[in-house]
């Protein structure tokens, strides 16, 4: 069944596209993706991943074999393939990924020389915006031009912060990207939420990071912190998200009350 199949439309309100964004690796960037596209589709919101980052860590987490893709991402950005194309289905019933293979790692070299390369991800996603209730981009660690796509193509970005040392490190660089990318490209770009990852309750270094960037970004940060848990981090490797793969479990519920929270704010 393909993602237009009328079982799967979308709720009657406006689509949001939310880039995940933070220039800092292994933050939660992907782990949040995957797991919040699949708590808001358990909530029936029709959601799209679009795997933006090299590593696929969105793609494999949702159980998508890498090596057996012909096309991904990147035939978009850089040839003609379109979304109707590299759309895949999922094990959650509303829930659709826009795959990424290592491929795509030539693609911020390629870039460089195309015409209107800021936009090539907006383009992609136009045609297709209004099927879904959110899109959601699963962003790289850097800041170069795949982030700079993201950035023109979504309409706010969701900023996962992990609680451990230097966590504010480089958000600054973060922000002037976006102030650069609003006046120049995407006048409408926002800030969705700062999203608090990894917490551990029994460290004083966690609760220390999250007063800190609730001080820093006040009623930004979601209510909603996700607790470090070994389950969360399993999951992948299951191919699963943690809904799907530990329902009752701390990670899980986080996502959930995430989800809860997207919905209001959107
Ligand atoms: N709540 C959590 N509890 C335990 N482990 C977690 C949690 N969230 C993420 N992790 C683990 O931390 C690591 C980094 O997470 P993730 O891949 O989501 O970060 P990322 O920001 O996407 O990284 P990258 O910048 O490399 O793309 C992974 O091994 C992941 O399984
Ligand atoms: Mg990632």
């Amino acid at each position: 069944m393909g993602y237009k199949d009328v079982l799967r439309s979308k709720s009657e309100k406006d689509t949001r596209v939310i880039a995940i964004i933070n220039q800092k690796g292994g933050v939660g960037k992907s782990t949040t993706a995957v797991n919040l596209a699949a708590a808001l589709g358990d909530q029936n919101r029709k959601v799209l991943i679009i795997d933006f980052d090299p590593q696929g860590n969105s793609t494999s987490g949702f159980g998508i074999d890498k090596e057996g893709l012909e096309k991904c991402v990147y035939d978009a950005l850089l040839h003609d393939a379109t979304a109707d194309e590299l759309i895949q289905d999922t094990c959650c019933k509303k829930v659709f990924v826009i795959p990424a293979t290592i491929q795509l790692a030539g693609a911020e070299i390629e870039l460089v020389s195309a015409m209107a390369r800021e936009t090539r991800l907006k383009d992609l996603i136009e045609p297709i915006r209004d099927e879904f209730d959110f899109i959601l981009i699963d962003c790289p660690p850097s800041l170069g031009l795949l982030t700079i796509n993201a950035l023109t193509a979504a309409d706010s970005v969701l900023i996962p912060i992990q609680c451990e040392y230097y966590a504010l490190e480089g958000v600054t660089k973060l922000l002037e990207s976006m102030r650069m990318v609003k006046s120049r490209i995407n006048k409408n770009l926002d800030t969705f939420g700062i999203l608090l990852t990894m917490f551990d309750s029994r460290t004083s270094l966690s609760n220390q990071v999250a007063d800190e960037v609730r001080k820093y970004f006040g009623n930004l940060t979601f209510k909603t912190v996700i607790p470090r848990s070994v389950k969360v981090s399993e999951a992948p490797s299951f191919g699963m998200p943690i809904t799907k793969y530990a329902p009752n479990n701390k990670g899980s519920r986080a996502y959930i009350a995430l989800a809860r929270e997207v919905i209001k704010r959107a």
